[in-house]
């Protein structure tokens, strides 16, 4: 009885350590303890044994099903740390560097912003905002560009329907229209009317025009606009300030140049370019970049500020050309696709 004992336990031994699912296991745990398996059958025999011999053997026996058991127990354990290993997958090493997406990239738009914000501050302007929707008073009349006039036929563009309202977006002219403001230069009149000069502020952000997009055009870009209001402001002021911001945004070789120009609000007006071959891809000597002036007393009027006392001098420029320019993009179209390789390189 006992050697049937020992080698039934090394053969269940060999049988249980190759076992790799749980029904596997199940079966195999039948085969041997079950109502009908090897070992139970074993134990049957018991009965036949004489009485003198039944303490010892009852020994035996139970050792061996301890150890059958251990046995069973140990199989068991192994199928289940298998079938978690199986769900976790292959070991992960957390000493390696992340698989996953890396950190994102500021876009190459709110890079250029940040850092021509950043020079503005240095001189003493502050950061200004105004709303996308804007009304006609904000976007041009008060702009000294009355309805009538053919400067506004070039702006003329996305109006919205005169049953549209914006709660928090004053009409300030009843019956006046919302418009997808055309320029940033509304936020001027905005900024005047909250409060008495001096005023230093930049505003940079979203504007709408009807253009057809190509390499050049988007129907949506963005400006940003500076307005300063003080005694004594000249056309020097704003060529010095426009000098020392490029300087700091492209370097120290840039150069800008005045060409005389008309726009409502300004007297006089010019269209700025700027001189920067050092940047890549710059093949032009000059490239426009925006538009400036000294601020037109009839605006001054309209917000209220006396035009005997107070001067000023107000610029508008794209920020896509700016940074098209600095980094030597060569299609605006680039900006708005949300293509990675595109973003990415703008770490
Ligand atoms: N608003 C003009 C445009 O969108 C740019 C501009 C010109 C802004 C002259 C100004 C300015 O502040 O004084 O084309």
């Amino acid at each position: 009885m006992q050697d049937q004992l020992s080698a039934l336990l090394s053969r269940a031994g060999l049988e249980l350590a190759g076992l790799r699912s749980r029904p596997e296991f199940e079966a195999a745990k039948a085969r041997w303890v079950g109502p009908h398996g090897e070992f139970t059958g074993l134990m049957k025999q018991m009965g036949s044994v004489p009485k003198e011999q039944r303490p010892i053997l009852g020994k035996l026996i139970n050792e061996a099903k301890a150890q059958l058991q251990a046995q069973l127990d140990a199989a068991l354990g192994r199928i289940a740390e298998a079938e978690i290993a199986s769900k976790l997958g292959p070991a992960v090493d957390p000493t390696l560097p992340s698989p996953d997406q890396g950190p994102g990239t500021v876009h190459p738009l709110t890079q250029v912003r940040e850092e021509m914000c950043r020079i503005l501050r240095k001189v003493g302007f502050a950061v200004a905002d105004g709303p996308e929707v804007e009304t006609e008073f904000y976007c041009f009349d008060a702009l000294n560009t009355p309805a009538d006039h053919p400067a506004r036929d070039a702006q003329d563009t996305f109006y919205l329907p005169p049953s549209a309202t914006f709660a928090n977006v004053e009409r300030r002219v009843p019956g006046e229209r919302y418009l997808l403001r055309t320029h940033t230069s509304s936020v001027q009149i905005r900024t005047m009317l909250g409060r008495p000069p001096p005023i230093r502020i930049v505003s940079p952000g979203r504007v709408y025009r009807r253009d057809t997009t190509d390499a050049t055009h988007s129907a949506n870009f963005h400006q940003l606009e500076c307005l300063c209001v003080d005694r004594n402001v000249t056309v020097r002021d704003l060529k010095a300030l426009l000098d020392f911001v490029f300087a700091s945004l492209l370097g120290p070789d840039t150069k800008t140049r005045f060409r005389p120009h008309y726009f409502g609000y300004t007297e006089p007006s010019f269209e700025v370019d700027l001189s920067a071959r050092h940047l890549p891809k710059v093949n032009k000597e000059w490239i426009e970049i925006g538009g400036c002036g000294l601020v037109d007393p009839a605006v001054f009027e309209t917000v209220g500020y006396d035009p005997a006392v107070w001067t000023g001098y107000a610029f508008g420029m794209g920020l896509e050309r700016l940074a098209m320019l600095l980094y030597g993009i060569d299609d605006i179209r680039h900006f708005y696709q949300n293509d990675l390789r595109f973003l990415g390189q703008f770490g």
